[in-house]
């Protein structure tokens, strides 16, 4: 790997992406989130891969940001570097993305894990944001994805406190789809994305777009958008041939066009 942060491993047609900082708990630190940035973009451009992993280690999905680089900045620092600002880039990835969570997803380590589509966890997952704990606030849109996920209480709850959620009160609250034994996490992720990626790409990317779109727009406006991307399908030869081989009784064969 020409990385230093993080790991990337073609399996199939998902790209596997592992977090490599282990000593420091995955934390966040702006070069790892560069790479990541860097490695979602070619991944996102390349044909051989209809959708990605993003995954920890055993112990850690990620810590949180790096609150040794933190540490020092101040006001004017953080607003001119605009901090944090290039990790929604995640959000503008088109091909599907899974989180798989096992231990700690912290802070920005779990507001990363809820920019991605879909977050599967280990039975030892552990959700929380403590920025309150360390005198400060999610800064990673984790405030209003959470509301956005479990609800007002539970939200408020998780922030104020600063305290973990296991496994399967995630589960309970919606935030995960399902909870897995540790050591079968990647396996089970990698197979679900594996069946995401033997769709047609054109129209994962706009099931993915126009979900995501709920959360920005209200019902109505939400209906017509997916209604317009709904008709955009029919100018796709993958549209054809999916109807056409369901008619004719066959597997369809999909070109990506
Ligand atoms: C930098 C971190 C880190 C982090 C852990 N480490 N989390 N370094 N930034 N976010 C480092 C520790 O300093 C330590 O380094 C090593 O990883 C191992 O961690 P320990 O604490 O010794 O491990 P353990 O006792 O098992 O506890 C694990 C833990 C704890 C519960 C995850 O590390 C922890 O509470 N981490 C911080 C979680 C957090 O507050 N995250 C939110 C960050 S703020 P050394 O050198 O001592 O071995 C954030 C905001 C984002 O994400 C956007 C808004 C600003």
């Amino acid at each position: 790997s020409t990385y230093n942060f993080i790991n990337v491993t073609q399996k199939g047609k998902v790209a596997l992406i592992q977090f490599n900082r282990p000593k420091a708990m995955n934390a966040l630190c702006d070069g790892l989130i560069k790479e990541l940035n860097q490695v979602t973009q070619e991944i996102d451009g390349n044909p051989e891969y209809g959708s990605i992993v993003i995954t920890g280690n055993e112990k850690a999905f990620a810590a949180g940001a790096d609150i040794k680089e933190m540490q020092d900045k101040s006001f004017p620092q953080v607003q001119n570097i605009q901090m944090l600002a290039s990790w929604e880039n995640l959000t503008n990835i088109k091909k599907p993305i899974i989180a798989a969570v096992n231990g700690y997803a912290l802070g920005g380590g779990f507001e990363l894990a809820m920019m991605c589509d879909i977050i599967y966890a280990g039975e030892n997952a552990k959700f929380g944001l403590p920025e309150t704990t360390l005198g400060t606030i999610p800064g990673c849109g984790g405030t209003q994805r959470l509301i956005r996920a479990v609800g007002k209480s539970k939200a408020m709850e998780i922030t104020l406190t600063g305290e973990f959620i296991d496994a399967q009160t995630a589960l309970n609250y919606g935030l995960v789809s399902k909870v897995v034994p540790v050591s079968n996490l990647v396996d089970e992720t990698l197979k679900v994305a594996e069946k995401i990626a033997s769709f047609s790409k054109p129209v994962a990317a706009l099931i993915k777009d126009t979900i995501n779109e709920a959360e920005n727009i209200g019902l109505r406006e939400g209906v017509k958008y997916e209604r317009k991307a709904f008709y955009s399908t029919f100018a796709t030869q993958d549209r054809k041939e999916g109807m056409s081989a369901f008619v004719e009784k066959r597997k369809p064969s999909w070109t990506d066009n």
